[in-house]
């Protein structure tokens, strides 16, 4: 079998990982891919977004399954085209997806389908959007409505500083057309967690829940990012409280699905906050989560492959998902200024012999030839490796990741040194 993976981050890493391991045979492609991909699949210099040419490459290879990782390509309609070419490919179609394109649209699906959010407003314009801000009052977060690689959310603690952010968005277009239209919504309080699931448009298999560090700095602090780590399973998040989102948010989310004639098929994150007053929907992701992902996958004992194709059959309902009882931690090491602007092209050393139990999932590297003909790998994002591993708890598994780190470096690698502190501290299921 010929499977094509559709992304180039960690996350598509920790994917191909997880269907080779589960899967040796099966011969594997990912477009764009990166560097640490090589081993296990062929690199396919295709962009994401380029679905006409990944069609034609699926077409000439025969590719028997695409796995779309990332949310560009499905917000853009990549199944949609896939499947008027009778190719076969995982994840949600354009509407559906439109969960994590538009948050304006999730935020008004929310509403009309009562699962719980924080309230809202939706601006076009900046006057607009300052005055709603001045007359609500700060706490406030500012969104931006389309796709931001996690940086289009800003957390405003004063009016000044939610102001700051709608001139940014609404009058400066820091985030050009993502940022046309706001989001304008009340800050909640409380942990987040993510909980991703496995959707037929029927049937929802929900996987181990995991937390994502957002925030640059150790303590929360700092910037959103794309994520700087991740432990699973969630610290807090119980039983009971799995059972109130079962109830109130995922099972009444399928049902919204299916009322607005949307056959869901693919993953749908749901990232929550636990508030005092229950848990409430922050957003959907149409895609697993990064660097989600790389914590919980390696925890899944079910064949991914299975699982996936039981999705695209319409048969999940027979598919029963198996989870490893430890937990797992991932450190994202990354480059010295992200979110902001960062320099690429820097060596990475301490690659070639990592602990056994050490996963390394590449995010953001490339491979360049030096001056004296040997190749090296090479920093090529803001995140550059994401290092896993498993443990009796989430402490112990990133005390684990952290005896690993010295030994692998670049010039002006950063990384949180507080993933997983606390966590047995407030009880996990
Ligand atoms: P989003 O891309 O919507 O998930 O937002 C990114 C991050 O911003 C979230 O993971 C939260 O940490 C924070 N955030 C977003 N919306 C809110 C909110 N209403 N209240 C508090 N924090 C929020
Ligand atoms: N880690 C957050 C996301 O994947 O959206």
């Amino acid at each position: 079998m010929k499977v094509l993976v559709v992304g180039s981050g960690g996350r598509e890493h920790a994917i191909i990982w997880k269907l080779k391991r589960d899967n040796p045979e099966i011969l594997l492609y990912c477009a764009p891919g990166n560097s640490g991909m090589r081993e296990m699949a062929v690199i396919v210099p295709i962009s994401a977004n380029d679905m006409h040419g990944l069609a034609a490459f699926a077409k000439r290879e025969h590719i028997d399954l695409t796995i779309v990782g990332t949310e560009e390509p499905l917000v853009r309609g990549i199944v949609n085209y896939f499947e008027k070419e009778n190719l076969r490919i995982f994840g949600p179609t354009k509407k559906a997806a439109l969960l994590e394109g538009s948050k304006a649209y999730a935020k008004g699906f929310m509403e009309k389908h009562h699962i719980p959010t924080a309230s809202c407003a939706v601006f076009h314009d900046y006057e607009n959007a300052s005055a709603y801000a001045r007359d609500h009052g700060a706490p406030l977060v500012v969104k931006a409505d389309g796709l931001a690689a996690g940086k289009g959310v800003l957390v405003c603690e004063t009016f000044e500083q939610a102001d700051n952010a709608l001139r940014r968005l609404l009058l400066d277009q820091q985030f050009a057309e993502a940022g046309e239209k706001v989001v304008v919504e009340d800050k909640l309080e409380g942990p987040e967690v993510s909980v991703l699931a496995f959707c037929d448009g029927k049937t929802l298999a929900l996987m181990a829940s995991a937390k994502d560090y957002k925030r640059a700095l150790d303590g929360d602090k700092g910037a959103n990012t794309g994520g700087m780590g991740a432990v699973s399973p969630a610290p807090g998040y119980t039983p009971e409280i799995e059972k109130a989102c079962m109830r109130e948010i995922f099972m009444p989310t399928l049902e919204a699905l299916k009322g607005e004639g949307i056959v869901y098929k693919g993953i749908i994150y749901f990232g929550l906050m636990l508030t005092s007053s229950g848990p409430k929907v922050i957003e959907y992701n149409c895609r697993l989560g990064d660097p989600e992902a790389q914590a919980v996958l390696p925890r899944l004992r079910t064949n991914l492959l299975d699982v996936i194709l039981a999705v695209v059959n319409g048969e999940l309902d027979k598919i029963s998902l198996e989870w490893d009882g430890r937990a797992s931690a991932c450190v994202v090491l990354a480059s010295d200024g992200y979110p902001g602007s960062y320099i690429k092209g820097r060596s990475i050393s301490g690659l070639q012999q990592t602990p056994e139990r050490l996963l390394v999932f590449h995010a953001g590297t490339a491979e360049e030839t030096g001056a004296d003909g040997a190749s090296c790998t090479v920093t090529n994002g803001g995140r550059v490796l994401d290092l896993v591993c498993l443990g009796e708890d989430a402490e112990s598994a990133a005390r684990a990741v952290y005896e690993a780190v010295p030994a692998i470096s670049f010039q002006g690698m950063m990384y949180r040194k507080d993933i997983g502190n606390g966590a047995e501290a407030l009880g996990e299921c």
